[in-house]
């Protein structure tokens, strides 16, 4: 049942291309730059009252609503918030009619983000689910939903459910975006072409993963790590430290790299490794200018970083390539080798990679 893999994680990983295309399947009409969702029930007339777009998760989904967000203002010109649903529900929070909630949950189980709903939904906000289990108490309270399709998840670090749950986020912003005709076909046809070529260059990325095992034993001392990331890349470098944390127990931390002088940059020195989600996008100019904060202090660089980008050899001492890609899609291809540097570095900690010690898959209690 593990297909061959040692553990439920790594084949979740590996499952990644293929599940990403049955988020993608039926939905996406590269033609017209459109995309189908109509159990949503999001209709054009809603989509064009909506004032503002408040996702509310927690955890991994939580990360995966951080680059919701940034779609749904960039695409779809949408103002959007995003919250922790264990801070809203006990926060008297304000929602209004024409709000647009999204409650990103993978087990659609999960307590606090069914209490966030609920007090929206007391508020008179509309509610849209983004859930991977069918049927589940999420959906089930909420006015519409959009599943993921990612399949049963086993692993209590989520993999495969985060980036089908960013596949169908930056669906649901063109969709948004279309109706409202704040996104221009073109646009968007450009962001769903790149969307539709995730499942290959996912493949180049998994197929030859052999640069994970010297960047692992790398880490496999740390006590502590940081991950930084800017723009699309911030959730991304939230989403890596949380997989170090949950299966290896190593300290991590994610970190906006603009945030760095305000505080982290004093940490660095030879033994603090960096993790940095540089890939060459719109933040690219920004963030390597934080590397050359951190090697100035004899910081150990491990970058994330686009095929081609010869920056980066001087700046770090291991380079993970990605595929060339619209900065929209980024985020798809950068955290895989981050679950696979975690995943590989709990196994050489001889850690229950599956089951990580005090974790729950689905958190149906506070
Ligand atoms: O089922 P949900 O998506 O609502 O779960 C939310 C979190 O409990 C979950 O993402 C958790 O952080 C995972 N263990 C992350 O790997």
């Amino acid at each position: 049942e593990r297909g061959g893999y040692k553990h439920f994680m790594r084949k979740e990983i590996h499952e990644q291309p293929e599940v990403v295309e049955a988020t993608l399947r039926g939905r996406i009409d590269l033609a017209e730059g459109d995309v189908y969702a109509a159990e949503m029930g999001v209709t054009p007339e809603v989509a064009q009252s909506i004032r503002r777009v408040y996702f509310v998760a927690c955890g991994t989904s939580h990360h995966a609503a951080i680059a919701g967000r940034y779609w749904m203002e960039q695409l779809a010109k949408v103002p959007s918030v995003v919250e922790l649903a264990s801070e809203v529900r006990y926060r008297e929070p304000l929602f209004y009619p024409d709000d647009l909630v999204i409650a990103v949950s993978q087990s659609g189980e999960t307590a606090d983000t069914l209490a966030a709903v609920k007090a929206a939904k007391a508020g008179g906000a509309r509610v849209l689910a983004v859930a991977n289990v069918l049927d589940s108490a999420i959906p089930r309270v909420s006015d519409g939903a959009l599943y993921t399709h990612a399949g049963p998840e086993i692993g209590v670090a989520s993999t495969k459910c985060f980036t089908t749950q960013l596949a169908a986020l930056l669906l649901l912003a063109v969709y948004i975006g279309r109706r409202r005709s704040t996104l221009p076909q073109e646009r968007a046809q450009q962001v769903l072409q790149a969307l539709w070529e995730i499942p290959s260059h996912q493949r180049e990325i998994l197929g030859d993963a052999d640069y994970v095992h010297a960047i692992a034993k790398k880490l496999v001392h740390a006590k502590d790590v940081l991950f930084l990331g800017r723009g699309l890349g911030f959730p991304i470098a939230l989403e890596g430290a949380l997989k170090l944390k949950e299966i290896s127990y190593a300290h991590a931390e994610g970190y906006a790299a603009g945030e760095m002088k305000h505080g982290p940059i004093a940490l660095i020195d030879e033994h603090l490794p960096v993790v940095a989600v540089c890939p060459r996008d719109a933040q690219y100019d920004k963030i390597l200018s934080n590397l050359q904060a951190v090697r100035a202090r004899e910081g150990q660089v491990i970058a994330i970083a686009t095929k081609g980008d010869e920056a980066m050899l001087e700046l770090a001492q291991h380079i993970v390539w990605i595929p060339k890609a619209p900065d929209e899609v980024m985020p798809l291809l950068t955290v895989l080798p981050l679950q696979l540097i975690a995943y590989f570095v709990a196994n050489l900690k001889g850690n229950d990679v599956d089951q990580p010690r005090n974790l729950a898959k689905t958190v149906t209690v506070e």
